[in-house]
């Protein structure tokens, strides 16, 4: 079969190339893959002179089940089906354990469901850690990529007030066309109070988002996408009011290999499908062009998601 494989003398460190096909075990099906969706983190990762040549990376892929699992899990020849793993999904086969698959509409386009697996649970998981949104102000960073996006969307409809944060004024209007109430250009600009932050960013945004956090809330670190360091005084930890009970949490999708994300890939791919979600796709290319829309992830020029179609 082809796969997009760690090349490093190839544009954006990837090639088409032939590789074996995966060999699924007793619990995996065997998924035909139709399209796939970047993350910066694994198109960084290929950069890395430490990730050998011939690695098959990739995180999300949808195609349609051509073998189901010898031990009966998971769903049936023919299936469309949204996959997460923690690589191999650039490939034109992918086997994948029942936990990790959701099925979706057969007439699902599978650019749109390639982009659910990390950044849809991502913002799904972190916006259910912080409970109840009705009437809550949750601010979003970040809020133009592809956590973001479905992050304002997921706390818009369960009745947060979404405060966004985008250094481009041209997101604005498409944030707030999202669910977003406030969209602002940084956290500092940010006066009244928010219950949670969902923070993509890091370094000063993490400084400035924790700063507005009310008694008892808490700030979700989720990425780093300025790659910059945040050190908080004193002051800023602490704070110089009577704000307290206040907490920054770490956050990792893949952190505990037992989870079943099965049910909530199932659910996103449906509202996706019914046209409650958007899956906010900037480029989409054919794979064998993929060195593009892989330089545009890396120089952060992307707002949204990147798709490849499986050709
Ligand atoms: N912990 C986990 O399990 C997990 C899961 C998924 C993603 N992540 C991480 O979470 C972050 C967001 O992921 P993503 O897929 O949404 O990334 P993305 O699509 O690249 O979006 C990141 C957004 O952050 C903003 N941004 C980028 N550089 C910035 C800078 N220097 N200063 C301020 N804002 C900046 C940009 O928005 P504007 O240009 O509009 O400001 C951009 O749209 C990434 O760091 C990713 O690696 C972690």
């Amino acid at each position: 079969m082809r796969a997009l494989t760690v090349d490093h003398t190839a544009p954006g460190h990837l090639a088409l190339t032939e590789v074996p096909a995966p060999r699924p075990a007793t619990h995996e099906a065997l998924v035909q893959i139709e399209a796939v969706s970047l993350n910066f983190g694994e198109v960084h990762g290929a950069t890395h002179p430490e990730t050998p040549n011939g690695t098959v990376l990739g995180w999300d892929a949808a195609g349609v089940v051509v073998q189901a699992a010898a031990d009966g899990s998971g769903p049936a020849v023919g299936d469309k089906v949204v996959t997460l793993g923690a690589d191999a999904g650039w490939a034109e086969l992918r086997a994948v354990p029942a936990a990790l698959l959701g099925t979706a509409p057969k007439d699902a386009d599978a650019g749109a469901l390639s982009t659910l697996p990390v950044a849809g649970l991502s913002a799904l998981h972190v916006l259910r850690r912080m409970g109840s949104l009705l009437g809550r102000r949750v601010m979003i960073t970040g809020a133009s990529g592809g956590v973001g996006r479905f992050a304002v969307q997921l706390a818009a409809r369960a009745g947060a007030e979404v405060v966004a944060i985008s250094r481009n004024p041209a997101q604005a209007e498409g944030l707030r066309a999202l669910g977003a109430h406030e969209v602002h250009p940084e956290p500092a600009a940010v006066t009244e109070p928010v219950a949670y932050v969902l923070d993509n960013v890091g370094g000063q945004h993490l400084i400035d988002a924790f700063a507005v956090v009310s008694a008892g809330g808490a700030l979700f670190s989720v990425g780093r996408s300025s790659e910059a360091d945040a050190v908080l005084t004193p002051d800023a930890l602490i704070g110089t009011d009577s704000r307290h009970d206040r907490s920054i949490r770490t956050f990792f999708l893949l952190g505990d290999p037992a989870t079943d994300f099965s049910a909530d890939l199932t659910w996103l791919a449906g509202e996706l499908a019914a046209g409650r979600l958007d899956p906010g796709i900037s480029r989409r290319t054919p794979w064998a062009d993929h060195a593009e829309a892989v330089q545009a992830l890396l120089d952060r020029r992307l707002h949204g998601k990147a798709v490849l179609d499986i050709q």
